[in-house]
């Protein structure tokens, strides 16, 4: 339990591509405001607060961490900043919301928890897909036993023409596609962190061990993708496997508002099986869910299937958990479990070889695998 707060006045750290979705909750709540942005681009800091209508804009971090009207932060950065500004934020006494993936490693997500347990503050690390309302019904269904006890997730991403989908500053991409910065790759570590909490999110049982195939296209020195892909895990305890693969179909359109990719996902269990048919993009026209069971298919037309309400969602999670002065969903020990797992998956590429969640030590980074 956590000093609840009245409104939520968020500070924006980080204001870059993903922020015009991040945001969502945060216009839409009546007990939540922007009130502070900050970005190092000034340019865009300023069209941000004018977008949100936010009464402050700073240039720098630790004047925004200064201000004692903002009582808590949304911190999208890229990755290797995220520990020291989460540290430094939860220090100033607010309350923070961190992107995924949370850190680089185990360690600094230690250290993230350290800080909020002597602060006294929350963290929560926004993963999005749990909120994405066909796969929140999707979990409903599977709690209520409609396809018998759950025994495998296969998960397939599907990357199409770049030029597609919503436009990608040149400037988000760049320090992705340097390992030090972004942690590992843009997709298997990046982009993965979702794919792997979603491979815990269906399956009780945690994950054991992992196995990954993971082809790093290069395009030039400086720009990769880091797929195809084709990872495959073992919960422990128990005869249930998960996988995961990654197609970039470098041709093909994939139709979408936001990243030109889509991701797609299958639950099967002891009596049924679960199709989640879409999230990011809209590449098939198929019900955005499907159960079989017992020789009859049925079809969801009515879930709310735009990506951005994932994030508008995740807003106001967050939002009512400090106004109820509880811990928000998706706290440290959560996420820290699907860093590791994240972790293990480049590990088991880089090495070729199966590797067991617990070898994954408190430095250990997901590095980006050399060739299969
Ligand atoms: N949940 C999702 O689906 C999803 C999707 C995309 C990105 N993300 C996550 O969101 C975060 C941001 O990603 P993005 O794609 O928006 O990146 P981005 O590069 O578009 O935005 C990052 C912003 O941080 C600013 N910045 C960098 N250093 C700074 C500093 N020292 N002080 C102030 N501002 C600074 C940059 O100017 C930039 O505007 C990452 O953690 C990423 O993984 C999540």
């Amino acid at each position: 339990m956590h000093t609840s707060v009245e409104h939520v006045r968020v500070g924006f750290i980080g204001c870059g591509r993903i922020t015009d979705l991040q945001v969502l909750g945060y216009l839409d709540h009546p007990r939540a405001e922007v009130l502070a942005v900050c970005d190092s681009d000034q340019g865009l800091a300023q069209r941000r607060a004018r977008e949100w209508r936010a009464p402050k804009v700073y240039g720098d971090i630790e004047a925004l961490l200064r201000d004692a009207d903002v009582n808590a932060v949304e911190i999208a950065l890229p990755h290797h900043l995220h520990r020291d500004v989460a540290v430094a934020a939860l220090q100033a006494g607010k309350h923070v919301s961190l992107q995924k993936p949370p850190t680089l490693t185990l360690a600094e997500l230690d250290d993230v928890a350290e800080a909020a347990k002597s602060a006294g503050r929350s963290v929560r690390v926004l993963e999005n897909f749990m909120h994405y309302p066909p796969h929140v019904k999707a979990k409903e269904l599977v709690e209520e036993g409609v396809i018998g006890a759950p025994l495998s997730v296969r998960l397939k991403t599907a990357a199409g023409r770049f030029e597609d989908g919503w436009r990608v500053p040149a400037s988000s991409q760049q320090w992705r596609m340097n390992p030090d910065l972004c942690g590992g790759g843009p997709t298997c570590f990046d982009h993965g962190y979702h794919c792997y909490n979603m491979g815990r999110f269906f399956i009780p049982e945690p994950v054991e061990r992992v196995h990954a195939w993971i082809h790093v296209n290069r395009f030039g020195a400086d720009s990769f993708y880091d797929g195809p892909a084709m990872i495959t895990w073992k919960y422990a305890g128990v005869p249930k496997f998960g996988s995961w693969e990654v197609i970039a179909s470098i041709g093909m359109r994939v139709r979408s508002k936001y990243y030109a990719s889509d991701d797609r996902m299958e639950i099967h269990g002891t009596e049924g099986i679960i199709w989640v048919n879409r999230c990011t993009g809209l590449l098939l026209d198929e019900p955005a869910l499907v159960v079989y069971r017992d020789g009859e298919t049925r079809a969801w037309h009515d879930i709310p299937t735009d990506w951005a309400e994932s994030f508008r969602l995740a807003g106001y999670e967050f939002i009512e958990a400090l106004i109820e002065g509880r811990q928000p969903q998706q706290n440290i020990p959560d996420a820290r479990e699907t860093l590791r797992f994240a972790i293990a998956a480049n590990l088991a590429a880089r090495e070729g070889r199966e590797v067991r969640l617990d070898e994954v030590g408190a430095d250990t980074r997901a590095l980006l695998p050399i060739a299969v």
